[in-house]
């Protein structure tokens, strides 16, 4: 049996699907018990609640022998990594407390850095506190930026008429289409083919520099001279306070910025065939240019 947290997300739904067509018993796993619906009706066992709640995680475990373990994110807190380290505490416990064989876990590119990593402060801690777990065999899957972000940009590009972003226009940066993401850990968990501690890096089709992006974008949207804007650390957390989250998580995503501006994120990190996944962005913009016409 298999437990899939984040079942109702972007990339556990797609973890969860793979996994019962494959023919395997699943527990889904997510809040909302509507969304979850549609994983019961596909056969899932399903379990609604607050992975911050220790008690809920290790109910929500039991029977399982692998998982796939996802940290959500969380724009009202006023602690992110603090936040990021509680859903980790609770999922290890669990998976300990149910004598789990196997964890798949959704980190990030930049979850190597001790320190200085924003957003993904909270991935690196998960990775270590995994990597402590005696006897359960863990990888932790390390995805470049999610494609999906971008539907976040629709209002801006619709408003000020240009993609806006804290990232140097000429860095080339990975992208990938989240369900390439799903499929991945599908894969691994249907095969059971790891062992130990170890992760790998899943960084899209290719790298694209933002001002490639605003351009892709810019076609299929009908505005193909659509400028791409870098703006500041300062610009940045005030547009992520606009946004309604608090300047915490403004501030942790400004320093993320800085990180893969400066090389530390992608510091050492070389593309090659097992971390190159298949959607191109061209592939996505089809989505985005839909979205974009209903919003
Ligand atoms: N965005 C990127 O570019 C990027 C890149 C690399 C890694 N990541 C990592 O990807 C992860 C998040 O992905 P996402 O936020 O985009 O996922 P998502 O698609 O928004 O999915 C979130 C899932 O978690 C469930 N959920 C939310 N809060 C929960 C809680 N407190 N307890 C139990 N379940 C909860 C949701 O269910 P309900 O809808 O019912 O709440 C949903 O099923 C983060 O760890 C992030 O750091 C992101």
């Amino acid at each position: 049996m298999y437990a899939v947290t984040g079942a109702t997300g972007k990339t556990g739904l797609v973890v969860a699907e793979e996994l019962l067509k494959a023919g395997k018993e699943v527990i889904a796993i997510g809040r909302n018990e509507e969304k979850l619906a549609q994983l019961e009706a596909a056969g899932a066992e399903v379990h609604a609640g607050d992975l911050l709640d220790k008690d809920f995680a290790e109910k929500a475990l039991k029977g399982a022998k692998a998982a796939y373990i996802m940290i959500p994110q969380n724009f009202s807190t006023s602690d992110y990594r603090a936040f990021q380290s509680q859903i980790s505490g609770s999922l290890a416990s669990a998976v300990m407390a149910n004598d789990l064989t196997h964890v798949v876990t959704l980190s990030s590119v930049g979850a190597q850095m001790p320190e200085k990593g924003g957003i993904v402060q909270g991935l690196h801690d998960m990775e270590q506190m995994f990597n402590a777990l005696a006897g359960v065999n863990v990888l932790h899957l390390r995805p470049g930026f999610f494609m999906e972000n971008l539907f976040s940009m629709i209002p801006v590009i619709k408003n000020m008429n240009m993609l806006v972003s804290g990232i140097r226009p000429d860095l080339p940066v990975p992208m990938v289409a989240t369900p390439d993401i799903g499929m991945l850990a599908a894969r691994h968990l249907k095969m059971l083919d790891f062992s130990n501690k170890g992760h790998q890096y899943v960084l899209g089709a290719r790298d694209y520099t933002y001002p490639e992006v605003a351009a892709l974008l810019g076609r299929y949207i009908g505005k193909p001279d659509l400028p791409y804007v870098q703006v500041g650390p300062d610009q940045l957390i005030e547009s992520f306070m606009q946004m309604g989250a608090t300047r915490n998580i403004g501030e942790v995503y400004a320093q993320f910025t800085e990180a893969m501006n400066n090389g530390s994120v992608m510091d050492g990190v070389e593309r090659n065939a097992g971390n190159t996944t298949p959607t191109l962005l061209d592939e996505f913009a089809v989505l985005f240019a839909e979205a974009y016409k209903l919003n």
